[in-house]
């Protein structure tokens, strides 16, 4: 029976030897130790023996019994541990090399330009009001004297969301829904930046666009603060020398109205793809308040009077910028962006 241990014992340890997975020492294990293993049943046999062998071949058999179970349990915990150093290797972090820079960005040149106009027009004490861009028909075009209908209408196509719902045109409707929460106090003077839509599309025209919107509404004021106003604003924005041009013009929320331009800075007044060869640059539309608009929000046109001005950013950001296409501005191309 000491021949049969000691063989078990060989063939046991070859087998581990050769054993490389967590499974094969898993199988040798059961084949030798488990309950119906070779060892375990030649310790079963035992009893079997002359009583006076029993206590040398049983202690042979713990031993080996001991020195295999020692055997299994290191090839065990090495292989186990081998296959955390393979992971390690694979995820290795090293925490000593230097971090990757951030780039930080910078405001678009259009955020520039609006917060530029605002500090301008803040100085002049001109507060900040805003409006939805998704508008109603009435306050984008009826309550600014532009009925159903109404030719005025063509020139400021939109994108409609329902018969009565558009996005706003021009920031024109944040004068109603402001004098609508004013009424009847004054003076009124705000201005309200923000995002305008039209059916346009060209180098100077694009389908959504910013416009800064100016009223001002008080018991007297004149076309000669408006012009005031207009020519300290561009002085401001383009420098002392600055000209603005006051061209006579239509609108039906105000009476008289004009169009302001700026001599094109692009070709010096010359003419050119920007300007459409007139030298000139048109930045904004403005006009003393119709009495019918007063009179929608309840304002008394023989007490109040008022003038209001609606610019455009892109054209102001052009001019300032002596850049000959405003669609760069929206093409998020950063060796564009980066200029500024
Ligand atoms: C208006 O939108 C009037 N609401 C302005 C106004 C306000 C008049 C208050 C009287 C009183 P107009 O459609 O001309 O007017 O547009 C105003 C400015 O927006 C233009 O001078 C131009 O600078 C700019 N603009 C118009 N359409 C576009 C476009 N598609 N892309 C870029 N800028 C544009
Ligand atoms: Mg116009």
């Amino acid at each position: 029976m000491e021949q049969e241990i000691l063989r078990i014992k060989e063939k046991a340890f070859s087998e581990l030897e050769a054993a490389r997975t967590l499974e094969e020492l898993q199988t040798i294990k059961v084949k030798y130790l488990g309950k119906k293993g070779e060892l375990t049943r030649v310790l079963r046999e035992m009893k079997e023996l002359p009583p006076d062998e029993r206590p040398r071949t049983g202690q042979l058999a713990n031993e080996v019994r001991a020195f295999l179970e020692s055997e299994l349990d290191r090839r065990f915990q090495n292989l186990i541990e081998q296959e955390k150093q393979k992971q390690l290797a694979s995820e290795a972090i090293d925490v000593t090399l230097p971090g990757r820079p951030v780039r930080r960005g910078h405001r678009h040149p259009l955020t520039l330009i609006m917060n530029e106009i605002e500090e301008i027009f803040t100085g002049m004490g001109f507060e900040i009001a805003e409006g939805p861009e998704v508008e109603w028909d009435y306050y984008n075009f009826e309550a600014l004297n532009i009925p159903k209908g109404h030719p005025a209408r063509d020139m400021q196509d939109s994108f409609y969301i329902t018969g009565e719902m558009l996005l706003r045109t021009h920031t024109s409707p944040v004068q109603v829904r402001t004098l609508e929460k004013t009424v009847p106090r004054v003076p009124v003077r705000i201005i309200a930046p923000g995002k305008v839509y039209r059916r346009d599309d060209d180098a100077t025209h694009s389908p959504m666009f910013h416009q800064v919107e100016g009223l001002l509404v008080d018991r007297h004021c004149t076309l000669g603060d408006l012009k005031g106003v207009l020519l300290t604003f561009a002085r401001q924005m383009f420098g002392k020398d600055r000209e603005i041009r006051l061209r006579p013009s239509f609108f039906p929320f105000t009476e008289p109205s004009a169009e302001a331009d700026i001599s094109c800075l692009n070709c010096q007044g010359e003419g050119c793809r920007v300007c459409s060869g007139t030298g000139w640059l048109e930045i904004l539309g403005a006009g003393m308040v119709h009495p019918k608009v007063l009179e929608n929000v309840g304002y008394d046109p023989e007490e109040v009077v008022g003038f209001a001005f609606g610019m455009g950013v892109e054209r102001i950001a052009l001019l300032k910028f002596g850049i000959n296409d405003l669609r760069l501005f929206f093409e998020s191309d950063l060796r564009f962006l980066q200029q500024f």
